[in-house]
């Protein structure tokens, strides 16, 4: 019994993977910027979570390598860094809108990718509580702001209803579930399974999210500091 319960679980993840590993979405970035400032267009560095909203507070540069600024390749990057997809956790909580300032409006994330605690070090997040480390992701490709850039709300706020009926509140959560990403994602990193090297730089930008809790959920401060990540990614047996 337990092991057939193995068996499937570790079929589905190869499913999973493989399933989201084909980059398959194409898209006509302009990778002559890094991004494009969401003000510009109307556009808000806080999503919508049921009222308020939470930070946007890592933008994946669309100057990265552009199998990386698509769902599929998203999601192998997570992989290589110690987060998993959905897939194989549980749902977190309803989908969270976001404007980019792109034309598009609000739309929903793309998806929400959750920190794998088989790989990941532990960091102050995960020691606070399980199911902590998570980010959101939306992709800046309406057509009057068309960068390809990936905009992530990260954060450490545990909403995994599955779970608990409880939501734990980390103070500092999102600056914290900000930096244990992006610890995790900066320097070279070998994806697990498939022959794919990340190599990811990482700067710090002020100006574009306003430091504090206005507008924030859950009354949490934040410190305003958006991390901008490059990334490359190449074969690499
Ligand atoms: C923008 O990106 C989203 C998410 O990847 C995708 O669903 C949508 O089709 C893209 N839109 C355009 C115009 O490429
Ligand atoms: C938010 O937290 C501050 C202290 O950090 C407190 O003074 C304020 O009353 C709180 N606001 C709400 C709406 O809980």
């Amino acid at each position: 019994m337990m092991v057939t319960a193995a068996l499937s679980v570790a079929t589905i993840a190869l499913m999973c993977q493989f399933a989201l590993a084909l980059p398959t979405e194409t898209q006509a970035a302009d990778a002559s910027v890094d991004f494009f400032p969401v003000a510009n267009g109307g556009g808000s560095m806080l999503d919508k979570s049921g009222g308020l909203g939470e930070p946007l507070n890592v933008i994946i540069s669309a100057k990265s390598s552009s199998a990386v600024l698509t769902k599929g390749g998203l999601t192998l990057f997570a992989q290589a860094i110690g987060f998993s997809t959905e897939c194989l956790g549980l749902h977190i909580g309803d989908p969270q809108t976001a404007n980019l300032g792109d034309g598009n409006g609000d739309v929903n994330e793309m998806g929400v990718w959750r920190a794998d605690f088989g790989n990941i070090a532990v960091g102050t997040c995960l020691e606070s509580l399980q199911g902590g480390n998570h980010f959101r992701a939306w992709t800046q490709n309406g057509s009057s702001a068309n960068s390809g850039a990936l905009f992530l709300a990260a954060n450490c706020l545990t909403q995994i209803q599955d779970l608990s009926q409880h939501h734990t509140i980390i103070p500092d959560g999102y600056n914290i579930g900000r930096d244990e990403l992006v610890a995790a994602a900066v320097g070279t990193h070998k994806h697990p399974i498939l022959p794919l090297k990340f190599t990811t730089t990482s700067t710090s930008l002020t100006g574009l999210l306003a430091a504090g809790t206005q507008g924030v959920n859950h009354n949490i401060s934040q410190d305003g500091i958006v991390k901008l990540l490059t990334v490359s990614m190449k074969i690499s047996f």
